[in-house]
């Protein structure tokens, strides 16, 4: 039976964030407001496909599955094991995609799926290098719809460590349109959202 549970969530977050830190980059999982804030930029009207990158333990889905209209379709690419295990058991609804958000284009195609109507990332971002960066991040661009929006989060107080800085130069290169939202301040650490739009290779 699937049984949504908080503390096991967290259980399930911090056993795989203490085996694979490197994977995870995160002590905990997004706050409420930050997850309603990431899935604020799906359509909430029609059939969108939604994609999620990096799930983690399904914070984020949550918030999307609040927000999504019923003939939405809701994947999420996610790394982990244990993680993909959790989601598969606790969020039965979710189309979990077990691999590397490297192979976007492909997981997605091998699902049926040749474009997004939105893609909201949770990927450690500052983990990666610049060329991981990059190429996940032309994955991204390839597969959203025109117009769609593209979303992921920042922990504000590295906004201006030079990791970070080289990160939003890597959207600002690959978007016409980055907006940088206020800082929520009720999560833990204190975030903010990159939104971004209109791929400039599209
Ligand atoms: C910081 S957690 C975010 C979890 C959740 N979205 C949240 O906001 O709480 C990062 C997640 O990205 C996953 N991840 C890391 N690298 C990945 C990759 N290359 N492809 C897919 N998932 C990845 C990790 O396993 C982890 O679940």
């Amino acid at each position: 039976m699937s049984v949504v549970s908080p503390v096991r969530d967290l259980v399930t977050f911090m056993t795989s964030a203490l085996r694979a830190p490197a994977v995870i980059g995160a002590v905990a999982p997004s706050g409420r407001a930050l997850s309603d804030l990431l899935a604020s930029v799906a359509p909430a009207e029609g059939a969108p496909v939604v994609v999620e990158l990096g799930p983690g333990t399904g914070v984020v889905s949550a918030a999307l599955r609040r927000r999504l209209p019923p003939g939405a379709r809701h994947l999420a690419v996610e790394l982990d094991p244990g993680m993909v295990t959790h989601l598969r058991r606790t969020r039965p609804w979710l189309e979990v995609l077990q691999g590397d958000a490297a192979d976007l284009q492909k997981l997605l195609a091998d699902a049926g799926v040749d474009r997004a109507d939105a893609i909201i990332s949770g990927l450690p971002w500052t983990l990666f290098p610049e060329s991981a960066q990059r190429g996940i991040i032309e994955q991204v661009t390839k597969v959203l719809a025109p117009g769609a929006p593209f979303t992921t989060f920042a922990y504000s107080h590295v906004r201006s460590f030079p990791t970070q800085r080289r990160f939003r130069g890597v959207l600002e290169e690959a978007f016409a349109e980055v907006v940088v939202t206020p800082t929520v301040w009720r999560n833990l650490p204190p975030a903010m959202a990159y939104q971004c739009r209109h791929p400039e290779d599209a």
